[in-house]
């Protein structure tokens, strides 16, 4: 399936990061998490078995917004999920492919806009999103495109970098990770974009969130602030401090509940 509307350009600058630069660098990740099966979520690998965040998915309709690799998407269809990805890269979506012929896996894989997708109203049961549309689109977009998507009852899981790091993480990757002082402002926060990355990031402040969800017809169930495991190691591809993440967290899971 494919897309035919015009792109926002914040999705077509995301689109050439990810498919020039991004995808090759996230396939040995992808790989590593297909061959795995147990779901683990952030940069720490934190257990789904320890946060509790996702419902039961078995014979359940889901779909992962900005699904990447989908290798979260692998280990619900291996739950029993019917499951749909959703990315905006081609080149992502490529690794996914490849992956589930490799794991003799197949479930459908849009390339696509997660702010608008070619689906039905009412179709799922659940949304999640790790790291994809969650922080590369307009949470203005994506909640409400989440939120049609979703039938009565069901959940929508995101993880997104915490908020304490996005205001205290260092402009540029040479500067190192984040330290205990604030950067830039907390109100406002909205669109991102860092002077060595040619990517468009999205990042809202707690009430935003909130206030988004709810005007979405979204019940917040929880927010899960994710604490480093003492003694963790420096995960890959990421300016987090293990000791920081354990003072602070640098990622946070959002559980709402569509009611409407
Ligand atoms: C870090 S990956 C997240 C996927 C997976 N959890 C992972 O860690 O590999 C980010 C993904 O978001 C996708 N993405 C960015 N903007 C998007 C959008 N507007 N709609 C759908 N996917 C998007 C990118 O193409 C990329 O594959």
């Amino acid at each position: 399936m494919t897309e035919s509307e015009p792109l926002p350009e914040h999705v077509a600058k995301n689109r050439a990061y990810w498919d020039e630069i991004n995808a090759p660098l996230y396939a040995p990740h992808g790989r590593a998490s297909w061959a795995t099966n147990e779901i683990t979520w952030g940069i720490f690998g934190i257990p789904e078995t320890e946060l509790n965040v996702l419902p039961e998915v078995d014979g359940r309709d889901v779909i992962e917004l900005g699904c990447g690799t989908a290798y979260i998407s692998a280990w619900l269809a291996r739950r029993g999920a019917r499951v749909v990805g959703i990315d905006n890269s081609e080149e992502q979506l490529k690794t996914a492919r490849a992956l589930q012929v490799e794991h003799g896996l197949d479930f459908p894989l849009i390339h696509g806009n997660a702010e608008s997708v070619p689906l039905p109203d009412a179709s799922f049961d659940l949304a999640v999103s790790e790291y994809g549309a969650s922080i590369w689109a307009d949470p203005h977009r994506w909640i409400p495109e989440a939120a049609r998507l979703l039938r009565p009852g069901g959940d929508l899981v995101f993880l997104v970098n915490g908020t304490f790091w996005v205001l205290t993480v260092p402009e540029t990757d040479t500067e190192g990770a984040a330290a205990e002082q604030l950067l830039r402002p907390y109100f406002g926060m909205h669109r991102f974009e860092w002077p060595d990355e040619p990517g468009v990031e999205f990042h809202l402040g707690y009430g935003d969130w909130i206030r988004l969800l709810r005007s979405n017809d979204f019940e917040v169930l929880d927010l899960v602030e994710i604490q480093a495991p003492s003694g963790a190691a420096q995960p890959g591809q990421s300016l987090v401090d293990p000791a920081w993440a354990q003072k602070f967290p640098a990622e946070q899971i959002w559980r709402a509940r569509k009611v409407g």
